[in-house]
C-alpha cells in the first residue's frame, strides 16, 4: 500500500494522496478523512500522457478536487517527459470542459457517436507544451488556486 501524502491544500481543506504508478501509467487518489472522495488516471503513449478517468464524489465537488488531482497527474507526466496531454470528453459535459480548459485543452477533433450509452460525440482534447516552464507556472498558479 502506497503511503500517503497531502497534495493539495485548498479552501480550507486537504486531501491525502494514494498514487500508484507504473511503467505505463499512474493513479491518484484523493482521499479526506477514511473516505476516497476523488480519483485521476493516466497513460503513457510515447511522449503523450491519455488521461483515461476523473471523478470526485458528488457531495465533494467544486472545491477543487479535480483540479488537485490533475495537477498531480500533470506534473507525473512531466516527470516522465511527456510533452503533451490528451483525453476524451463528451461533448455536453460542460463541467469538465470548464476544468479541463483551465489545463490548457484545446479541442483537435471529434469522435462521433463514441458514447455507446446516449450515442454522443466525444471531443478530443490536447495540452501541448507540458513539459515548459510556462506550464510548470500554470500548475503551480493552479495548485495555488488562481485562475491561470
Ligand atoms: C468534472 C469533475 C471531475 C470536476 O470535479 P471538481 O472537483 O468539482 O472540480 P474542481 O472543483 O477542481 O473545479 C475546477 C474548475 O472547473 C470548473 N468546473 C468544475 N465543475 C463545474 C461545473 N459544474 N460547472 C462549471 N464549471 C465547473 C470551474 O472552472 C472550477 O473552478 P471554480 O470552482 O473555481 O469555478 C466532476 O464534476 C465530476 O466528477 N464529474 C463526473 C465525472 C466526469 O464528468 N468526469 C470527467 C470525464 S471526462
Amino acid at each position: 500500500m502506497p503511503r500517503p501524502q497531502v497534495i493539495a491544500g485548498h479552501r480550507g481543506c486537504f486531501w491525502l494522496n494514494c498514487d500508484g504508478a507504473t511503467a505505463a501509467g499512474c493513479y491518484r487518489v484523493a482521499i479526506e478523512g477514511s473516505r476516497v472522495v476523488g480519483f485521476a488516471g493516466l497513460l503513457y503513449a510515447a511522449d503523450d500522457g491519455h488521461v483515461t478517468t476523473v471523478a470526485v464524489d458528488n457531495t465533494c465537488r467544486r472545491r477543487g478536487i479535480a483540479t488537485a488531482l490533475l495537477v498531480a497527474l500533470a506534473a507525473d507526466a512531466r516527470a516522465r517527459g511527456c510533452s503533451a496531454l490528451t483525453l476524451e470528453v463528451r461533448a455536453g459535459n460542460t463541467a469538465a470542459l470548464a476544468l479541463y480548459r483551465q489545463f490548457g485543452f484545446a479541442p483537435a477533433g471529434v469522435r462521433k457517436g463514441y458514447y455507446t450509452d446516449n450515442g454522443e460525440d466525444a471531443l478530443v482534447l490536447w495540452a501541448t507544451d507540458i513539459d515548459t516552464a510556462a506550464y510548470a507556472t500554470r500548475l503551480e498558479t493552479l495548485s495555488a488556486g488562481g485562475a491561470p
